[in-house]
């Protein structure tokens, strides 16, 4: 895949030797950051699970990366480690996350909703909580939180998703508030329907025809680029501008439930 044309609005401030460390990496939104980020000229630490596809990515882009689980204590710390051995850090893009099975209220299965809470919200927080301090210190720190509209709402058989989404965006809002006065601005991304090739697969736990009928009938679901092409954009705003909640959606989605799908 060939790294996305530079797209440097007007007033963006010169991105030269900042460095943005981006979770869940190894695919879909994460991934298409680290391609954004390096196209401008950011030195990048793509962060997932997987080593083969870090490893991929780092062929393709030049980013560098670290393999770590972000529920795991030891592999934040780790993580922390090495990315402050590399040099400042300027951002931190907390995009991994996702959302496990469908279950309506009354038939959840508790462990899917701990596990989508784990690494939704704690995982969120102790990457937050790890890389603040090298943050802070840069004098221009970004903490950027991908949540979702699902945050901002609720849908049939979404709960377990939907209450991981409300808590990581509290995070960023209580965070926010916490940090006034400091050299640190926190900025939620809440999109709607984006079809990467795993958010519903993992959803669905491998069922690919489940995965598939997300996006029936819908003209143009978001893409993985068009978050980060949104992602960037804040990234690059003058570091004076904080653009707290940046809500993004296809045309065709209005809200969590109402999606324009063609018949045939
Ligand atoms: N796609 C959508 O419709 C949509 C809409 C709104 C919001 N979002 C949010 O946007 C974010 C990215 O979504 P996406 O569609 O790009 O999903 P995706 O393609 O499924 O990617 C999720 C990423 O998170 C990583 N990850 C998962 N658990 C992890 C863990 N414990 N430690 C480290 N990395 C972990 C995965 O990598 P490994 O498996 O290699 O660890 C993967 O790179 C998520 O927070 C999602 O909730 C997605």
């Amino acid at each position: 895949m060939t790294a996305p044309e530079p797209t440097q609005p007007t007033g963006a401030t010169t991105p030269a030797a900042l460095r943005a460390v981006v979770t869940g990496a190894s695919s879909g939104i994460g991934a298409a950051t680290v391609r954004r980020l390096r196209a401008l000229g950011w030195d990048t630490v793509a962060v997932a699970r997987r080593a083969d596809r870090l490893a991929a990515l780092a062929e393709e882009t030049g980013t560098s990366y670290v393999v770590a689980d972000i529920t795991a204590a030891a592999d934040v710390a780790r993580l922390a480690e090495e990315v402050a051995a590399g040099g400042p850090v300027h951002a931190l893009v907390n995009n991994a996350g996702g959302a496990l099975g469908t279950d309506s209220v009354e038939g959840a299965d508790l462990d899917r909703w701990r596990r989508m809470y784990e690494t939704n919200v704690l995982g969120t927080l102790a990457v937050t909580q790890a890389l603040l301090p090298a943050l802070r210190n840069s004098g221009r720190g970004d903490v950027v939180v991908l949540t979702s509209t699902a945050g901002h709402g609720t849908y049939p058989g979404g709960a377990g998703y939907v209450a991981a989404k409300h808590a990581e965006r509290v995070i960023a809002d209580t965070l926010r508030l916490e940090l006034v006065g400091e050299p640190v601005r926190v900025i939620e991304i809440a999109p709607g329907m984006v079809r990467t090739e795993e958010f519903s697969l993992t959803r669905f736990a491998g069922d690919q025809a489940k995965a598939d009928a997300v996006y029936a009938g819908v003209d143009e679901p978001l893409t993985a680029d068009d978050v980060a092409d949104a992602i960037t954009w804040t990234l690059t705003r003058p570091h004076h501008v904080n653009i707290d909640h940046l809500m993004i959606r296809p045309r065709a989605q209005v809200s969590n439930t109402q999606v324009a799908r063609r018949s045939s």
